[in-house]
């Protein structure tokens, strides 16, 4: 298959054109890879896949990792199916975030596929954490360098009905999972940032919670600059599988008369790498 990479915006993002991921050989699919790594998101549009297929496309990447409260589809359980009601407010991933970095070792990549998508709205944005951490001063980078995160599950953070029904309550008070704030990509060597909105990375290591707050508010709005970001505007048929490991993502809640419906499969990571070679 010849590929064509047409680039989402100036710094990351593309869509793929000319495949079919139904019938992919190994040369299109290390292509793909490539891609991956270079852009940090990638997507299709046009694609006919059956959850099979999007599983065996999913596992082309690695292992599939299980949600712990949400179920999947009865016929293919490692496919979670988000729907937002027309009327209903979204309520998930709907602040920036990199997925599960509240555990020891958080999802290396997400893969979406659109269903049922609103005539207007509800695009999902991407931003580049390696084009943050780029982009500090000498003298951030040095310090970033030195800081660990602490990222506990938010208990208060908005989520879907279905799934805080299924989070149990020493679950809500589990330990926080400690990552350096700035990860060394595992495939690329590249440095990025790595922390998430919504009170989910609370402080650094060593420090108060108010000491950390506004560092931690200065390195979210510093990486969520705009020249950082592209965005997915979804067609029913659109397949995007981004890099959990140096980039945050939002769903956009702007679309609250429409219902959205998309399948979602996270492969699973490993443990976070810092500056210092050492595993979290
Ligand atoms: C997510 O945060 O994984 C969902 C993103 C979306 O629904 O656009």
């Amino acid at each position: 298959m010849a590929l064509e990479i047409i680039p989402l915006s100036g710094s990351i993002g593309a869509e793929i054109k000319g495949v079919d991921l139904t019938r992919l050989d190994d040369a299109s699919f290390a292509d793909i890879h490539r891609a991956l790594l270079d852009q940090g998101v990638i997507c299709f549009h046009g694609q006919k896949l059956s959850p099979d297929q999007q599983l065996s496309f999913a596992r082309r990447w690695g292992e599939i990792h299980l949600h712990p409260y949400l179920d999947g589809l009865p016929s293919c359980p490692e496919i979670i199916e988000i729907v937002k009601e027309a009327g209903e407010r979204n309520r998930f991933g709907d602040h920036w975030h990199t997925d599960q970095i509240f555990t020891p070792a958080p999802a290396m990549g997400t893969m979406l596929y659109a269903k049922e998508v609103p005539p207007v709205g509800g695009d999902t944005l991407f931003t580049s954490l390696s084009h943050a951490y780029d982009a500090l001063s000498e003298g951030m980078k040095a310090l970033a360098c030195r800081l660990r995160t602490y990222n506990l599950y938010d208990k208060q953070a908005p989520r879907s009905r279905r799934m805080s029904a299924k989070i149990p309550e020493q679950e809500k008070e589990a330990k926080p999972a400690i990552h350096p704030l700035v990860r060394v990509h595992p495939e690329t060597g590249r440095r990025s940032l790595y922390l998430t909105e919504m009170q989910t990375t609370r402080r650094f290591e060593g420090m108060t919670d108010a000491e950390s707050r506004p560092l931690i508010s200065y390195f979210l709005r510093h990486s969520t600059r705009p020249e950082f970001t592209c965005r997915i505007r979804w067609n029913v048929g659109t397949l995007a599988i981004w890099d959990n490991r140096c980039l945050m993502h939002m769903a956009l809640d702007d679309y609250p008369d429409y219902r959205r419906v998309m399948h979602r499969i996270t492969v699973k990571g490993e443990p976070t790498i810092g500056v210092d070679g050492i595993a979290a």
